[in-house]
Parts: structure tokens; sequence; C-alpha cells
């Protein structure tokens, strides 16, 4: 990983006059922001800033990505170190806590969320009471909401002993729930967690095992799920992370946030992306299609995109596909995947889109999902299944998130402004008196 110099000052393009009047927040490394929070009291306007990408909306020490220079650190560690060096628990308990464990607190903590990985049985009925079919998201959504009709110690957001309850019952749980989601959509029973097992290995127990037979865990499926949940756990102020603070924001309890930022997570542009890269690698085919896939990528015309290229922040190669792309190959390798033709496909894809111009003029390069997929697949997981074990994962972000928030004094009530383009305010028009409109949907 190369080392972090500070960035040259930046030179705002705001008048001097009126950056005279908003003060320059120095952050640890990056780049500084102006504090608008008096901007229309001296100013007479707000700013206007939709999706956010040029807005700060909080203070954060947990995590830092800078997008030019393919860094990602988790309070302070870069990302590949933590792959290398740590399990996945030991990077919930740095998000969380800031530091990382020692040997004691590592030990303690293990137990703790050993201890709490089995539901209530009668959240077993919620289960029961979703088709077959549904899309283990949608469950999840509403099992972890439901958490908070059944654990009522985790609930005072003000009380430091409840968050500590809810967050660890959270990362405890998560796994057992999208392993339940994916039994139920098979029709298996319900496989349930193991003390004996680490966090990833009862994951994949909880996923693959049956009563029938004894489970074979393959070490190598271990060691790369371990690997994806480290990768997964946290990446700043994203989609989802921002639902879980915006609606943390308003007081709610952790199960209603966290079931907020799943729904978040679902889909295609953000967690879903893994989900959609299979389903793009399918309709793509053969290798001799990509030319042809990649001009309706390009089309602005055609809804058709490379899902798995392209982020908000990484204008390089995501420093995560950097360290899952050999981990990719490893685990296919190992369990004797190395002839996925998605795999093949995948790779030259990669290599092609990286010569083109389309892709190195905007600066779309492979992200997370664009490999995350392939190791859940080579898993033996569904594509429904990849996002469900995003959440697994990004909890430990989430949950860091929110604590954070709740601890910070300058937390407010998130309420973003607007630009009405609506009509100005006009007298009723009697219904007799009325033409018929084209309706707005539909
Ligand atoms: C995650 O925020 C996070 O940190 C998210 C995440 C995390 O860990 O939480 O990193 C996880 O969500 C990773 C991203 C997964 N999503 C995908 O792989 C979906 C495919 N990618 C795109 O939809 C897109 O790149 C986004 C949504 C990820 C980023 O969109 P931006 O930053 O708003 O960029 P844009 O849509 O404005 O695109 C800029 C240009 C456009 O072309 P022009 O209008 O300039 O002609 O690039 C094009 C886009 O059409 N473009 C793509 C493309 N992504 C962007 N063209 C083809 N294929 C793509 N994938």
């Amino acid at each position: 990983m190369t080392a972090i110099a500070n960035p040259a000052p930046v030179q705002s393009a705001i008048e001097p006059h009126a950056r005279a009047q908003f003060p320059l927040l120095q952050p640890t490394i990056g780049m500084p922001m102006l504090d608008l929070r008096s901007l229309a009291s001296r100013q007479g306007c707000y700013a206007y800033d939709p999706g956010l990408g040029e807005t700060g909306i909080c203070r954060s020490s947990i995590t830092y990505v800078d997008g030019e220079r393919r860094i990602l650190l988790y309070r302070g560690y870069p990302i590949d170190a933590l792959v290398e060096n740590c399990s996945f628990l030991e990077v919930a308990w740095l998000l969380t806590n800031g530091e990382l464990p020692d040997a004691g607190q590592l030990a303690g903590f293990t137990r703790d969320i050993t201890r709490h990985t089995m539901l209530n049985e009668q959240i077993h009925a919620i289960f029961r009471g979703f088709r077959r079919d549904a899309h283990p998201m949608a469950v999840m959504c509403g099992v972890v909401g439901a958490l908070a009709a059944f654990y009522h110690d985790g609930l005072d957001i003000f009380d430091r002993r409840h968050r500590l309850v809810a967050s660890h019952r959270l990362i405890a749980k998560m796994p057992t729930i999208a392993a339940m989601a994916y039994k139920y959509s098979l029709g298996q029973p319900f496989v349930y967690p193991r003390n004996d097992l680490g966090y990833a290995e009862n994951l994949l127990a909880m996923l693959f095992s049956v009563p029938c037979e004894a489970f074979r865990l393959a070490p190598a499926a271990a060691k790369a799920l371990e690997a994806l949940l480290i990768i997964q756990a946290d990446h700043e102020q994203n989609a989802s992370t921002t639902a879980m603070r915006l609606v943390g924001s308003t007081r709610a309890n952790p199960y209603a946030c966290t079931a907020a930022a799943i729904a978040a997570l679902w889909r295609p542009l953000h967690g879903g992306a893994n989900e959609a890269v299979i389903e793009t690698l399918k309709a793509i085919g053969t290798v001799e299609r990509i030319p042809e896939m990649l001009r309706r990528a390009k089309d602005r015309t055609d809804p058709f995109r490379l899902m798995g290229f392209g982020h908000r922040v990484y204008k390089s190669y995501d420093p995560r596909a950097k360290v899952l792309r050999p981990l990719c190959q490893e685990i296919m390798a190992s369990l004797g995947r190395s002839d996925d033709p998605l795999l093949r496909l995948a790779l030259e894809l990669e290599r092609i889109a990286l010569e083109d111009e389309y892709f190195i003029k905007r600066k779309l390069y492979p992200n997370v999902d664009f490999y995350s997929g392939l190791i859940f697949r080579a898993l033996g997981l569904p594509a429904s299944m990849f996002t469900p074990i995003f959440a697994v994962a990004r909890t430990a972000g989430w949950l860091a998130h929110w604590n954070e928030m709740i601890a910070d004094p300058e937390t407010r009530i998130c309420r973003p402004r607007q630009l009405y383009q609506g009509p100005a305010e006009r007298p009723l028009v009697a219904i007799a008196d009325r033409q018929p409109c084209p309706p707005l949907v539909g």
C-alpha cells in the first residue's frame, strides 16, 4: 500500500469573499470541506448536490477511501493488511471500537458473538409467512426489522448497554438469518449455528449442511468467505450506510435502521451489483459476444450496463477488487472450478474493457462486486444469496457508523432541502371546471 501524503491544499472555486465566510474543515487525510451550515443565513441560498456526491453528511473516523490513490483504510489500517492478518470479528471490533482488540478482548468478543447466533424460536414462524420464492433480501428486510418485536433490551438507543447488546446481537444473528432465508427458499430444514465453529465456518455450515450427513468444511472456502466478509465490512458513507445514519438520526431502534440499510443495499447499483454481475456475464454468454455487449453498455439509449464496473468514488482500480482478483482464481482452483466458463469470460471481459477508450475515459474499472460475485458462485451460492452475504459483512460497518452517529454531538435529524420546481400558489378549480390531465406516474 502506498504511504499517504497530505494532498496539496485545494483551491476552492468559491469567490474569496464567500469562502472567507465559511470555515474550511480539515480532515486527517483527504479533501477539506467548507462548513456550509450557515450558508442560507449568510448567502441567502442553499447548496444543491443531488446524490450528495460532493457533500459531507457527518464527521467519521471509521473508514477512509481515496478513489484516485486506490486507498481503503479501516481505522487507518490498509484493507489488504487486514485481510491477510485478521479475522472478520477482529475487524468488526476494530470498526466499532477504533483499535484492534488484544487477545483477551477478541476472545471475549468471539465468545459473546458465538453465544448469540441463535434466533428466538418464534422468529422461525416469520420465515414461514413468506413465499418460498421470495428474494432472500426481502426476507432479511422483514426478519431483521421484526427483531425489534422480540428483543426489547436493545431498543433504548441512549442506553450504552442497550446499544452494545443490540450491536452484538445483530453481528451474531445476521449469518443465521441469511442462512435461514436460503434454507427456506430450498425447502430444506433450518440448520442451527454451532458454537464450535468460527464465524465464516458457521455461516458455511448453516448454508450448506443438511441433517442427514456430516458436513465437510473446505478450508479454502472458509478462508475465501472470511476475506470477503472483511472486504465488504465497511466503505465510508455508501448508500446503505447513509440509510443507516439517516434512519438512525430519527432515533429509530438499531433493528429498524439495519432493515433500512438492507433495503438500500439490495439493488444493482449498490450491493445487488454482485448478483447483477452474474446476470451480465450470463447475458454476454460467450467471449465472442463481448464486443456486441460492450457496444450496448456504451449506448446511452440502451439500459444495459456492465455491472461490476465503475464506482462513485473509485476512479481507478477498486483496491478491494485488487485483493479479490487473485483470491477468486485461488478459490476457483482449490474448489476445482478454474474451468468455470463465467470466470474465463469475466477475465476476458475485464481485459477488453480496461483497454476500451469509453471505459478508460470515464475511469470505469472493475469494482468489488465484479469478483465477489464470482467467488460467491464458486462457493456454491445462487446469485440471489450474494447480497445477503454482503449484508452480513456490512452489518459490522453499519453498526460502527450508527454507534458513532449516536455519540456525535453534531448529530441532528437528517432533513435535506430541495430545489422546488412545482407550481406557485394557485386557486383551487372546482371538479366541474377541470380539464383531464395526463397522469405523471404509470
Ligand atoms: C458498490 O458507494 C460505495 O462505496 C458502494 C460500494 C460499497 O462498498 O458500499 O463500493 C459497493 O455499490 C459498488 C458499485 C456496484 N455497482 C455496480 O457495479 C453497478 C454498475 N456501475 C454503475 O451503475 C455506476 O458506475 C455506479 C452507480 C457504481 C456509479 O455511478 P456514478 O458515479 O453516478 O457514475 P455515472 O452513473 O454518472 O456514470 C458516469 C458515466 C456515464 O456515462 P456518460 O453519461 O458520461 O456518457 O459512466 C457511465 C455512465 O453511463 N457508466 C457506465 C457504467 N457505470 C458508469 N457505463 C457502462 N457500464 C457501467 N457499469
